[in-house]
């Protein structure tokens, strides 16, 4: 049944050759394009909750969480180097394990790149609340944080993702020349963090190192589950692979820019990791009873209502630097989170924009959400839709509940990727492969591996939530996309 309805790549290839999108991104412009995808919340906010997870531990989260990135980036390279074309894991696994598959993994997209555009969102609030109570305009607590944390309404995180989605709507895409710009300033910021923080810590600040041990299956705590949300960090290498239609010699360059910016990005984390921790410390908060505290909510915010401890801070990085006395620093890390975060909710709202737009002209979604505004030629109608959806979560849930829920559906299309890597060698081996997976054999399966232990290191309400969301996926497809597929109407079986 998995097998069922496969577009062969030759259509794929040849229905990606009629469009005559120039091709004018180089190996450079690829590897900035994916760090502007990769550097944000994760860094600049989760780096908290991940301590409050695992405390020290979470530096050997950071390294778990890289270590299954670069093998699935790996696997990712090889597909988007056969199959440059948009649509990045959905358009592969059509053409590897047939429709049904390909709608589940198009379906889990829609979380890892909606739901993600809402943790970006939220994180970025903190940042900018942080600034604003500095200079005394601080809004109302109730609307700084959403009722999840203990307040009404996250009114900025909400307003921010609107205001994107505006831009995304008249036709503002991702420039090359403002990406540049704005990782710039996201490397800048990390290098001055790293430089600052790295010289001042203390090995005293990594006793007891992992106070709360590896976790327990669902548990999503544990440096297991510390690694599960710190993922989130590391997401976004994939955005690479849906510029693949713009790309000069993408054959040679896709692989470049998704391990390229994936390499870069470990090698800051894996520092900026290491100069929170040692410089300040990062032990976990408790309840009276002894119950580790869980992140972002309510009984959190309340213990934190007398607590500077890192695992407190919605702007972690800024509060190291404060913490060490450099207060201008603190404000310039502020200011350059958020400047530069907006940009990474923008690619995670057009990267969903651009999944639910080829499945809609897959016939998998009603045409509805393929219309192109006349003026602005942009897919409004879906934009506005998933605009107003992110603004709503990122309105009312905290961070890592969100960014837990969108790994899940990352981990879970990785996996299916990695799957198809395996087996394309097997039934296709005479197929040009630009890219080849190296030890694929070896590669494949650990990738595999390596996403279900994360996955199932996820907090319980993260997979009910992919369960959920799921079932309705299946349902949906069951009512719509079964009938109305350009394959079913075409006779496949
Ligand atoms: N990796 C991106 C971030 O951390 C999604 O914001």
């Amino acid at each position: 049944m998995i097998f069922w309805r496969v577009k062969p790549l030759d259509q794929i290839l040849e229905n990606a050759e009629k469009k005559s999108l120039k091709r004018q991104l180089g190996a450079l412009q690829l590897t900035m394009l994916g760090i502007g995808a990769i550097i944000g919340t994760g860094i600049f906010v989760l780096t908290a909750e991940a301590a409050q997870k695992a405390g020290p531990g979470m530096m050997v989260a950071f390294v778990i969480a890289a270590v299954v990135c670069g093998l699935a980036a790996l696997a990712y390279a090889e597909l988007a180097s056969m199959v440059p074309v948009s649509g990045s894991a959905y358009t592969y696994t059509y053409a590897v394990l047939g429709e049904a598959m390909a709608w589940i993994v198009g379906w889990a997209l829609v979380l890892e790149y909606a739901v993600a555009a809402g943790a970006v969102a939220v994180g970025w609030s903190g940042y900018v609340n942080g600034l604003l109570n500095a200079a005394n305009i601080g809004l109302p607590q109730f609307l700084q944080v959403g009722p999840y944390s203990g307040g009404a309404f996250n009114l900025l995180a909400c307003l921010i993702s609107l205001v994107i989605t505006g831009l995304l709507i008249i036709g503002t895409s991702k420039s090359a020349w403002v990406n540049a710009v704005l990782v710039a300033i996201k490397i800048v910021a990390l290098t001055a963090f790293v430089i600052l923080a790295v010289p001042a810590a203390k090995s005293v600040n990594f006793e007891p190192f992992m106070p709360t041990g590896w976790g327990t299956p669902m548990g999503g705590v544990g440096v297991l589950g510390a690694a599960a949300s710190i993922f989130f960090a590391y997401v976004g290498f994939d955005a690479v692979s849906t510029a693949a239609e713009e790309t000069k010699n993408p054959n040679r360059n896709i692989p470049i820019g998704l391990i390229g910016s994936l390499a870069v990005c470990t090698v800051f984390y894996l520092l900026v990791g290491y100069g929170a921790v040692g410089a300040e410390g990062a032990q976990p908060l408790y309840d009276a009873a002894g119950k580790l505290l869980e992140p972002g909510t309510k009984e959190m915010m309340e213990a934190c209502a007398n607590s500077t401890a890192l695992v407190c801070s919605n702007e972690p990085l800024a509060h190291v630097l404060r913490s060490l006395d450099h207060n201008t620093m603190a404000y310039l890390i502020g200011m350059a989170a958020s400047l530069a975060l907006p940009s990474v909710i923008l690619m995670m709202i057009y990267g969903q924009t651009r999944i639910f737009f080829v499945m809609s002209r897959d016939g998998l979604l009603p045409e509805i959400c393929s219309r192109v505004h006349p003026t602005f030629h942009t897919p409004h109608i879906i934009t506005m839709i998933t605009g107003v959806a992110v603004s709503l979560f990122a309105a009312m849930f905290p961070v890592g509940i969100l960014a837990d829920i969108s790994n899940s559906g990352t981990l879970f299309a990785f996996i299916a990727v990695a799957f198809g890597v395996m087996i394309l060698r097997q039934t296709q081996p005479g197929r040009a492969r630009p890219f080849r997976t190296p030890l694929v054999w070896l590669v494949c399966p650990l990738a595999v591996l390596g996403c279900l232990l994360l996955f199932v290191n996820l907090s319980t309400k993260a997979l009910t939530v992919f369960a959920c969301w799921t079932v309705i996926g299946l349902f949906v497809y069951s009512m719509y996309g079964l009938r109305h597929s350009d394959l079913a109407k075409n006779g496949a079986k």
